[in-house]
C-alpha cells in the first residue's frame, strides 16, 4: 500500500515513468543547456550534489570536472538505472548515488553546486521550489554559509493570451498543450505581447504561492480562449561575458474556462494564483480573463493619426 505522500508522489509526477527519463535524455535542447551550464559551473576539483538523478545524466556531465558528485534520487527504479549507465560512462566511479528522499538529505561534506531539474512549466506538479528552500535551511544549520550555486540559478516565468485552435479532425476538445518553442502552429494566434509574472531568485527565500494580477493590450481582433505559460530557466549566469546560458521549457497552454472575444486595442485583465509545486487544475480553476476597457479604436474605421 502507497502511503499519502508516494500516492501524491505519483499523481505530481514525482515518480516519472522510466520511458519520461528516456525521452528526456532525447531532448536535445534540455540536454545541450545542461552540459554546457555543467562545463561552465563546475570547475575542477569541485563537489556537487544532485537532488534528483534520474538516469545520472547530469551527475555525468559534473563528473567530467568535479573531484566527487552525491547524486540522490528517490524513485528506486531510478536509483538501479542510473548505477547502470554510470558503471559504463567515462568518470562514473567519482558519482555516488544515494536512494533518498531529497527532503530530508544532506551530503557528508560542504558542496560547491547544487544542480536540481525537478522542473514542469510553471514550476507546477514538480518540487523544485520545495525542493530547494528546505534545502537551503537545512545546509545553512549544518554547515553555515555560504550558500552552494545553485543550478538553475533563477527561474523567469510569462504569460500570454492566445487563439488556440482545439479541433482535433472536427473533434473539439479544449484540452492542455504543450508545444515545442521554435515551432509556428498555425492553430496558435498570439492575441498580445507576453507579460513576465514571476522571477524566482535560488539565492534568496522563495514564497511558495505564485500568484499575478496584470493586464495586456490586445494586439488583434479575435477570441482568447487559452493563455500560455512560459518558463525560462536561467541555468547559469556566466559573469565574464555578461550573459546566461538558459533553457526555455516547452510553452504550456491552458485553455481557459470562459473564453473572452476581444478587439483590437482592448485591455484584459488577468489573474492567477497557484502554489509552487502544485497541479495543473488548480492553476486552471483560478485563472480568470476579462475584457478591462474596451478599444476607443473602431475596428477597421482608423482615422489617421495627423490627417
Ligand atoms: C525531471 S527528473 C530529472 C532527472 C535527471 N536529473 C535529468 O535531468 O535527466 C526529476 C527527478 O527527480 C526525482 N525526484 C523527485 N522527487 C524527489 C525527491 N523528493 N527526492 C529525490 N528525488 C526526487 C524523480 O524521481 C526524477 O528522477
Amino acid at each position: 500500500m502507497l502511503n499519502e505522500r508516494e500516492i501524491e508522489s505519483c499523481y505530481l509526477g514525482q515518480f516519472i515513468p522510466v520511458h519520461y527519463h528516456h525521452n528526456m535524455l532525447m531532448d536535445q535542447n534540455r540536454m545541450h543547456s545542461f552540459k554546457s551550464a555543467i562545463a561552465y559551473a563546475v570547475k575542477p576539483g569541485m563537489k556537487v550534489l544532485e537532488l534528483g538523478g534520474g538516469t545520472g545524466v547530469l551527475s555525468f556531465f559534473a563528473a567530467a570536472k568535479a573531484s566527487k558528485v552525491y547524486c540522490v534520487e528517490f524513485n528506486p527504479d531510478m536509483v538501479k538505472e542510473a548505477r547502470k549507465f554510470l558503471a559504463i560512462n567515462p568518470n562514473g566511479e567519482k558519482v555516488e548515488v544515494i536512494h533518498a528522499d531529497a527532503f530530508e538529505y544532506l551530503p557528508p561534506e560542504p558542496v560547491d553546486v547544487v544542480i536540481c531539474e525537478m522542473i514542469h512549466v510553471g514550476m507546477l506538479r514538480e518540487k523544485q521550489v520545495e525542493v530547494i528552500e528546505s534545502f537551503k535551511r537545512r545546509y545553512l544549520e549544518r554547515f553555515g554559509g555560504p550558500l552552494p550555486v545553485f543550478m538553475p540559478e533563477a527561474v523567469i516565468m510569462a504569460v500570454q493570451p492566445l487563439q488556440q485552435e482545439y479541433d482535433f479532425e472536427g473533434f473539439f476538445a479544449p484540452i492542455v498543450q504543450f508545444q515545442e518553442t521554435q515551432v509556428i502552429y498555425p492553430g496558435t494566434v498570439e492575441m498580445a505581447q507576453p507579460a513576465v509574472y514571476s522571477v524566482l531568485d535560488f539565492t534568496q527565500p522563495n514564497d511558495m504561492m505564485i500568484g499575478w494580477q496584470g493586464k495586456f493590450v490586445v494586439e488583434r481582433s479575435g477570441c482568447v480562449n487559452a493563455m500560455r505559460f512560459v518558463t525560462k530557466n536561467i541555468l547559469s549566469v556566466v559573469q565574464e561575458r555578461n550573459s546566461t546560458i538558459d533553457w526555455l521549457n516547452h510553452y504550456m497552454t491552458l485553455p481557459l474556462a470562459k473564453p473572452v472575444q476581444a478587439k483590437e486595442g482592448d485591455v484584459l485583465e488577468v489573474s492567477f494564483q497557484y502554489r509552487a509545486g502544485g497541479s495543473l487544475p488548480s492553476l486552471q480553476a483560478s485563472l480568470r480573463c476579462e475584457v478591462l476597457y474596451e478599444s476607443a479604436l473602431q475596428p477597421h474605421h482608423y482615422a489617421p493619426a495627423y490627417a
